[in-house]
C-alpha cells in the first residue's frame, strides 16, 4: 500500500528541517516527507549537491530551501534557522539526519578525527535541537525532533568509536528532553537504522568488496534496508498519528541487532537434520512406565 493512502495528508503544511538532506536517507525522507504535503528545508556543506536535490524535489512540486551550513558551526545554524523561519513563517521538525563515520581501529584515530565525528554528530545534533527548542519554547508552538542514532547507541561497535560514543550522546539527548521540553509540547523521536547501502555510508563503511558484501549478512531478515523503509517510519514517527510517543526510539534493521545479541542465534544456520542428531544427543529424563 502505498504511504500516501494509508497517511493521507499526514504531513500537509508541515515544515519540516532535515540536516543532511541533500544525499542518502536524509534526501529520501526529504522525497517521503514533500510527498505526504510537507514543506522542506535541507542543510548539509556542499551546496552543489544540495541544490541537485532541491531541483529534484521542486520537479515533484514540493516546495524546499536549501543553506550550506556546517552544523558544527553554532553561529551558522542559528542563522540558518532563523532564516527558515523568517522564509516559511514556523518550523514544525526537525530531523538532525547529519552525520560523519567511518571505520577505524581507534588507535590509529587523531584526535582531530574523533573531534570531526563526535562534533558532526553529538554538537551538531545538540546545536540544531537548541536553536529549534528555544524559538519553539519563545513561540509557545511546540514541536517534534527526530533523531537518527544506530543501534550501536546501546550496544557500542568495535571500529567506529567516536561514532557509537556520539550517537549514544544524541540517544540521551532525546530521553533527556523528552521529559524536560514536554511541558513544552515538543517531542522527542528517534530512528536506530541497521545496514542501509547509501553512498556516503558505503564509501566509508563499506570500502571493500568483501565487507560490502557482509552487511546483509547478520540481518535475520537476509538483506539490507531500501531507503523507503526508513521514510515510511520516519514520516509515521514525525506526524500526529504519533503524538503520543515521546522519547522512544525505533529499530529498523531487519531484526539485526538482536541477531547479535541472543546468546544462539547463530544456531539459526543448523538444518533439520543438525536438529534431529542435536535432539538425540540431549539426556532426557525417562517418563514411568
Ligand atoms: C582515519 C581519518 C579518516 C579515515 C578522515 N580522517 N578520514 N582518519 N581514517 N578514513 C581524519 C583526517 O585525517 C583528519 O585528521 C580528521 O579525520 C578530519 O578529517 P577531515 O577530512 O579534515 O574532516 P572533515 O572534512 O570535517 O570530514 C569529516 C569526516 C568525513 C567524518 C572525516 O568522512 C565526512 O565528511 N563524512 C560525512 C559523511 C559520512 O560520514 N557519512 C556516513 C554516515 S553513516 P588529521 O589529524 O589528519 O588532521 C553512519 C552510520 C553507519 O554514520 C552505520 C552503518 C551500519
Ligand atoms: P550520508 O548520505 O553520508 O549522509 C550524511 C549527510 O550528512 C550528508 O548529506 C552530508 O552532507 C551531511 N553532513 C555531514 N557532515 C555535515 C556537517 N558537518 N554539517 C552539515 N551536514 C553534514 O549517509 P546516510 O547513510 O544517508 O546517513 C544518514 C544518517 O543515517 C546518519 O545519521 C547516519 O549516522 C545514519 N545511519 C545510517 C546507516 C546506514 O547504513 N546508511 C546506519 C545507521 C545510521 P555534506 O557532506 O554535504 O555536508
Amino acid at each position: 500500500m502505498c504511504m500516501e493512502r494509508f497517511m493521507p495528508e499526514a504531513l500537509t503544511d508541515k515544515v519540516i528541517l532535515i540536516t543532511g538532506g541533500g544525499t542518502g536517507l536524509g534526501k529520501a525522507m526529504a522525497l517521503r516527507f514533500g510527498e505526504l504535503g510537507a514543506k522542506i528545508a535541507i542543510i548539509g556543506r556542499r551546496l552543489e549537491v544540495l541544490e541537485q536535490t532541491a531541483k529534484e524535489l521542486e520537479s515533484q512540486g514540493i516546495p524546499v530551501i536549501f543553506r550550506g551550513c556546517d552544523v558544527r558551526d553554532s553561529d551558522r545554524v542559528a542563522q540558518v534557522m532563523s532564516e527558515i523561519w523568517e522564509e516559511y513563517g514556523q518550523l514544525d521538525v526537525l530531523v538532525n539526519n547529519a552525520a560523519g563515520n567511518f571505520i577505524s581501529p581507534t588507535e590509529r584515530l587523531s584526535p582531530r578525527a574523533v573531534d570531526a565525528v563526535i562534533n558532526i554528530v553529538l554538537h551538531g545534533s545538540l546545536y540544531c535541537t537548541m536553536e529549534a527548542g528555544k524559538r519553539w519554547i519563545a513561540e509557545g508552538t511546540g514541536g517534534t525532533v527526530l533523531n537518527i542514532v544506530a543501534s550501536y547507541a546501546w550496544t557500542g561497535s568495535a571500529f567506529v568509536v567516536p561514532s557509537a560514543v556520539a550517537k549514544a550522546g544524541v540517544l540521551a539527548m532525546t530521553r533527556s528532553l523528552a521529559v524536560e521540553w514536554a511541558r513544552y509540547h515538543i517531542r522527542q523521536v528517534a530512528i536506530a537504522p541497521g545496514p542501509f547501502p547509501t553512498e556516503g555510508a558505503w564509501a566509508r563503511l563499506a570500502p571493500t568488496p568483501e565487507i560490502a558484501a557482509s552487511m546483509g549478512d547478520r540481518v535475520p531478515l537476509g538483506r539490507t534496508g531500501q531507503p523507503e523503509e526508513l521514510a515510511n517510519l520516519a514520516a509515521y514517527l514525525i506526524s500526529d498519528y504519533a503524538s503520543f510517543i515521546n522519547g522512544e526510539v525505533v529499530t529498523v534493521d531487519g531484526g539485526e541487532w538482536l541477531n547479535g545479541a541472543g546468546e544462539f542465534n547463530s544456531l539459526t544456520q543448523l538444518t533439520a537434520d543438525d536438529w534431529d542428531r542435536i535432539a538425540a544427543l540431549i539426556p532426557r529424563r525417562k517418563k514411568p512406565s
